[in-house]
Order: structure tokens, then C-alpha cells, then sequence
């Protein structure tokens, strides 16, 4: 069966997206709708850096939505982060027109449920209306964290604890975007976004309460914690210079308390030298799920590219665990879905590149 998509942006990991879509024996890109009135009327694999592929972009989502698709690639960027509502109404129109959608944008919705109970039964009630199905994956929220954690589970009783962890060296990322989400280089944790109250709960509460349900926990309260380290000496990264003295590693923790005990932890290390924070002992880019149950189970996953990959491994990781959910999806009753309904979604692209790529 062919599945027929609609890439909706064609940004970051988007285009890693695309490249996922045209290599997938199952998919053929039938359409894609961009933000930008540059990228209006303009061939999709040109914006991508790769060989025409006659789909022209378009801004004119009605009629996107009029073709015969059978899904939306929903890849969004950030305007969440201030306010969702104006891309969640154009969600929620792509839902009710029938076409189902694997999503990337607001990351928190890899349990709407527990987003809000506004935003679930509006999304709910659109994908009945339409016929449609939604689910949002990703790596963290998504599939690095909750994901992996879904496997572990899977093996062991008897479970006190899941602990959900993000590695992540920064310092090739390019732009001053991730040095002031994280303070790097900045002398004060107050200058550090991220860290200010409240908002590492509230990016990972979603995925805190999709575990508590796979394991039929009653969350009593969310806490989070964190600690910085700052440089021992002055260094550079991709994104300008650390001075020594200041913010070099940041590692936070969010803790589902149930009885008294933190049941559900997801915590984020990230860091800018390989050494930092050495002993949790995860060498590179990747995530971890432990358990501790009977048996105890870790499982590791790292993240690299082969030594010709001209791009960023863990926008393409993102990317295809959305990608590669297009038949699940498709396939799935109208409804809301998060990665605890779907089952496993394998690759099926094959190692033969297309040109361009
Ligand atoms: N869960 C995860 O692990 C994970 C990982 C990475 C990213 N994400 C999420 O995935 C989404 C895409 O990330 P990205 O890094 O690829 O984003 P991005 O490159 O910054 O932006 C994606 C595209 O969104 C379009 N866009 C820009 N402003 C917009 C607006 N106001 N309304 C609607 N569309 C707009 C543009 O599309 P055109 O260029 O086509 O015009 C842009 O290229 C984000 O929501 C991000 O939070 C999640």
C-alpha cells in the first residue's frame, strides 16, 4: 500500500523528513505547504539542496487539503513556545478535512491527554469528525524518551522506578540559540531560560504522565531539580566562547512523585566537552531508559552519523520517527494516538540513497 503525504514546512527537520519520505517504499510526497512567501510556488526537493521533484510548495493549505492525501508530515516551527493557538487551529482543520497527521510541532503533545483536557478534546473531536488519526512523536519528548522506556518496560515486573535520560554534547550547534536556552557561557543561572521555575516541569510533564499511565501510577506532584557546572577553563564551541568561570554543562531533573517516592524521572544532560559529567557514564549523543523492577533493565541508545553524512544525525532521528509512523498511523482508528497505542514502526527505506541526498 502506498501511503500518500503532505510535508506541512519545509524547515530543519523537515527537509530531513522529505529525504526519509522519497526513499520510503510505502510513501510518495504528493504536496507541501510553506510558511515562508520565498518558498510560495517553488519546487520542494530545490528547497531541500536536492534534484527537482515536481511537488511545488505551496501557501494555500485548502487546497493541499483538497488533494487526496492520506496524510500531513506536521513539522511547525517554535511559535509555540509563545503561542500555539493559531498553528493548533490550522491543525485541527487538516484533522477535520480527513487527512490524518504525524506530528513534530509542540512537543508536548506526545500525550495530549495530559496537555490539556481542552486541547485533547478538540483535537479528539476533530479527528472523529474528519476520520482522521494524530500522533506526535520525535526524540524528547517522543521517541529517545518515552519510546525507549516503553521497550524497557516491557521486560520487568515489580517496577519502583523509570528514569528516562537525555545526552546531548552541544557544542557544534551553530547560532547563539542553544547558548542562551541553556546559559552556556553566562556567569548566573538566572540567565538561563530554561532552568527558570517551572519550565523543565512543564516540558516534560506530558511524558511523565504517559508513563504513569503505562504503568498505572497516580502522579502526586511533578518537582523538578537541576545543577550547573561552569568551566575550568575558557573554550570554543561552534556558537561563540565560554569563558572560564561560566556555565559549561547543565544537567536537570524532572520527578513524577507517587507515595512519597520519585517514580518517574526524566532528566537532560547537556553538556559541551565529553568529559563533563563523566560520571553518569554515557559516552555521546543518545538516551537512556533504566528500570529498576525485577529484573533491572538499561537500555542505551546512541546517535551518530556515518563518516559522509553532511547533516545534523539527531534532526534525521527526529525526523524519521515521524516518518516512519506514517502507516501505523494511517492505519490506526480516528483518534487521538500517543506512541503507547502504536506499534512498532521499523524502517523501511532502504541504504540506496536517492540523488541529491
Ligand atoms: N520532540 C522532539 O524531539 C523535537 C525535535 C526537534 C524539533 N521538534 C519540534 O519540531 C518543530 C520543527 O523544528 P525545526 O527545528 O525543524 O523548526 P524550524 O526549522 O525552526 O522551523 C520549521 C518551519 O516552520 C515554518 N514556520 C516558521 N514560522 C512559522 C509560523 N509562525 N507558523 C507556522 N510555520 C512557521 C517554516 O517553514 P517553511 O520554511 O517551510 O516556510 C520553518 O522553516 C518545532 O515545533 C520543534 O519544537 C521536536
Amino acid at each position: 500500500m502506498t501511503y500518500r503525504v503532505i510535508q506541512w514546512t519545509t524547515g530543519v527537520v523537515a527537509r530531513e523528513a522529505i529525504a526519509g519520505i522519497i526513499g520510503h517504499p510505502d510513501l510518495e510526497l504528493v504536496g507541501a505547504w510553506v510558511h515562508s512567501p520565498d518558498k510560495d510556488g517553488r519546487d520542494v526537493g530545490e528547497l531541500c539542496g536536492r534534484e527537482p521533484l515536481g511537488v511545488t510548495a505551496t501557501r494555500d493549505a485548502a487546497a493541499l487539503l483538497a488533494l487526496p492525501a492520506d496524510c500531513v508530515c506536521h513539522m511547525p516551527g517554535r511559535d509555540w513556545v509563545e503561542d500555539p493557538s493559531r498553528t493548533l487551529a490550522g491543525l485541527l482543520e487538516i484533522l477535520r478535512a480527513g487527512k490524518n497527521v504525524v506530528n513534530l510541532w509542540w512537543p508536548t503533545l506526545v500525550y495530549p491527554r495530559a496537555e490539556s483536557e481542552e486541547v485533547y478534546r478538540r483535537l479528539q473531536e476533530a479527528c472523529l469528525e474528519g476520520g482522521s488519526s494524530f500522533c506526535t512523536v520525535g526524540m524528547d519528548p517522543g521517541y529517545g524518551t518515552a519510546g525507549l522506556a516503553l521497550s524497557a518496560l516491557a521486560l520487568s515486573r515489580e517496577v519502583e522506578t523509570v528514569r528516562m535520560s537525555q545526552f546531548m554534547n552541544n557544542a557544534h550547534w551553530e547560532g547563539p540559540g542553544i547558548t542562551k536556552f541553556f546559559g552556556f557561557g553566562r556567569p548566573e543561572v538566572a540567565d538561563t531560560p530554561m532552568l527558570q521555575p517551572g519550565v523543565t516541569a512543564g516540558y516534560h510533564a506530558t511524558t511523565l504522565h504517559l508513563l504513569a499511565d503505562a504503568l498505572d501510577v497516580k502522579i502526586d506532584e511533578i518537582v523538578e531539580d537541576h545543577r550547573v557546572i561552569y568551566a575550568d577553563e575558557a573554550f570554543d564551541i561552534a556558537s561563540g566562547h565560554i569563558p572560564a568561570g561560566t556555565i559549561s554543562g547543565v544537567h536537570y531533573e524532572v520527578k513524577a512523585v507517587a507515595g512519597g517516592r520519585d517514580r518517574i524521572i526524566v532528566e537532560h544532560i547537556e553538556r559541551l566537552r565529553e568529559q563533563d559529567f563523566a560520571e553518569l557514564e554515557f559516552k555521546g549523543d543518545g538516551y537512556r531508559a533504566e528500570v529498576v523492577g525485577e529484573p533491572c533493565v538499561r537500555l542505551e541508545m546512541t546517535l551518530s552519523s556515518k563518516p559522509d553524512f553532511v547533516g545534523d544525525g539527531i534532526a534525521v532521528a527526529s525526523a524519521m520517527s515521524v516518518v516512519n509512523a506514517i502507516p501505523r498511523v494511517c492505519e490506526a482508528p480516528p483518534g487521538v494516538l500517543s506512541l503507547f497505542d502504536l506499534a512498532p514502526f521499523p524502517s523501511r527505506n532502504s541504504m540506496i540513497r536517492r540523488s541529491g541526498s
